[in-house]
């Protein structure tokens, strides 16, 4: 091209360019976006789990469960029903949030964002007879008192309350996919964290830009393929420290284009003209499209020539992303979508997707005995008292069953625990599962709590309900191969 062929380049775009990616210090930190809380994390393995909920955490089972969770480091958000009150039964790592499974509205999501897991042990309230007292001589069969009498409707809180929480819980549990960038609800970061990065860095002319709108980012602009120039790109700055999806199979993105082709980049390096990984995609006019693409797809290239010798892309350490719109393909091919000219990509969201969940979501405190109210083939003189006092207590199993139906629809990954019952025993003995729901005995609440922690890391525990009592011999270490022989319901 002759001198007088060539544009005039722009050395204030340019230097402006360098400015927001690396003359200055890099101050960004995506993960500051990905943070919902002050709280220092965890630093062992179990965070890296995300957040557990307890609910009924202030009970008999939900503060062992509390207990037992921080002390093997997850990250703990209660649900209570007194915030004020409950602060002097829980360490301040705890996140206590103020709710009750009665009503939804308090199922916000500052309870359920950004949950992994939920642990259940909430149940009715149960109070004595006037004249009668809490006496823990009076323990039988789990029962505090001789003439109990229920506080709340057990249709409230044990059906409806769970179907509350099991609805809350479908909307926000961390699913199989991670928001990175939410361009539906921009924010003052996302803006912060992207920028131009055109071929003005090579000599070019071409010029884009990313604008937020109300719901979407607009990458758009102009390539022009004057000075050997032709594209255009938005990138992210560095992340300090990098971003782990080595969870993740692939980046998902939800953009609506102008039926040209454009190109996806993620680096696992930190250089700023290092190494990336690509993949091209292309749109179509003014249709929105969900665009998968999986981290064994990408392609490792150096600007536009592919470096097969880089290998395979590194998830675990992301670096940075970029949209690009160019003229070249790879290899000095052409990308046979390109005009140079206008362009438009509009972008609602770029997520990590593909995480692999395969343990329990939602354990479940239920109980021994729900199937039995008006069973004909038990003798109720010989069952324990909750069965027997079942209407008295205004069907309290009877709706904890319903409640148990609610998750077994849930398409959550669940586990039913159905304890018989429970006393404040130390819990150092053997388990005994079952189901079919015919067992009878007393296990200890310390047992109940240790059995949800293991059951949380534990796949074979997934889409199961069993009953459970104490052995008299002391624990052996048998639990996991007992409820790898449970059948899935
Ligand atoms: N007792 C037994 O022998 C026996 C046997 C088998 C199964 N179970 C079941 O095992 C589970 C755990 O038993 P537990 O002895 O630990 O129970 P618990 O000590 O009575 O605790 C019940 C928990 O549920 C909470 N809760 C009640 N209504 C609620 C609502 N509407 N919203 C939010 N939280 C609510 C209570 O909160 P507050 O502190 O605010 O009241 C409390 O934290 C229960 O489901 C129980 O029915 C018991």
């Amino acid at each position: 091209m002759s001198r007088k062929q060539r544009q005039s380049w722009d050395l204030r775009r340019f230097i402006s360019t360098l400015n927001n990616f690396e003359l200055i210090p890099v101050v960004s930190d995506l993960q500051k976006l990905f943070k919902k809380s002050d709280r220092p994390s965890p630093k062992q393995e179990n965070s890296t789990m995300g957040i557990i909920l307890v609910t009924g955490a202030t009970g008999g089972v939900g503060k062992r469960v509390v207990s037992r969770l921080l002390s093997q480091n997850y990250y703990v958000r209660a649900l209570v029903r007194d915030r004020e009150a409950a602060k002097s039964l829980f360490d301040e790592r705890v996140e206590l949030v103020q709710g009750d499974v009665t009503r939804p509205e308090t199922l916000t999501p500052k309870l359920l964002e950004n949950v992994a897991a939920v642990i259940s042990c909430v149940g009715t309230r149960v109070q004595a007879v006037e004249g009668d007292t809490p006496n823990r001589d009076k323990y039988y069969q789990g029962t505090k008192f001789y003439m109990p009498q229920v506080v709340d409707s057990p249709q409230q809180v044990e059906y409806l309350g769970m179907k509350n929480l099991v609805e809350g819980v479908k909307k926000y549990i961390r699913s199989d996919t991670k928001l990175l960038f939410d361009f539906t609800h921009p924010t003052e970061q996302i803006k912060d964290i992207w920028g131009a990065v055109d071929d003005v860095v090579m000599g070019g002319v071409s010029e884009s830009s990313i604008r937020l709108e109300e719901n979407k980012a607009v990458f758009s602009g102009n390539v022009s393929t004057a000075n050997n120039g032709g594209f255009a790109s938005v990138r992210t700055k560095n992340l300090t420290p990098p971003l782990d999806l080595s969870e993740y199979q692939g980046i998902e993105l939800n953009v609506q284009g102008d039926g040209k082709r454009y190109k996806f980049i993620i680096r696992c390096e930190g250089k700023w003209d290092g190494m990336g990984y690509s993949y091209s995609f292309d749109t179509f006019y003014n249709m929105p499209t969900t665009v998968r693409i999986p981290f064994s797809e990408l392609i490792p290239v150096f600007r536009a020539k592919t470096v097969p010798e880089m290998g395979n892309f590194d998830p675990s350490c992301v670096y940075s992303m970029q949209l690009m719109q160019t003229k070249f393909e790879y290899d000095g091919a052409l990308n046979p979508k390109f005009s140079p000219g206008l362009f438009r990509l509009d972008i609602s969201y770029i997520k990590a997707y593909g995480r692999n969940i395969n343990t329990p979501q939602f354990i479940l405190i239920s109980s021994a005995g729900v199937t039995r109210p008006g069973r004909s083939d038990i003798n109720i003189e010989e069952q324990p008292p909750a069965v027997k006092m079942n209407e008295q207590l205004g069907g309290i199993l009877t709706w904890k069953l319903k409640g148990e139906e609610v998750l077994r629809q849930s398409g959550l990954n669940y586990t039913i625990i159905r304890p018989c019952a429970l006393t404040e025993n130390p819990g150092n003995k053997a388990l005994m599962f079952e189901q079919g729901d015919n067992l009878k005995g007393q296990v200890s609440r310390e047992a109940i709590a240790d059995l949800c922690l293991q059951l949380l890391r534990w796949p074979s525990a997934c889409q199961k309900t069993f009953e459970v009592c104490e052995e008299e011999t002391p624990d052996k270490g048998q639990t996991k191969q007992a409820i790898e022989a449970l059948q899935p319901d």
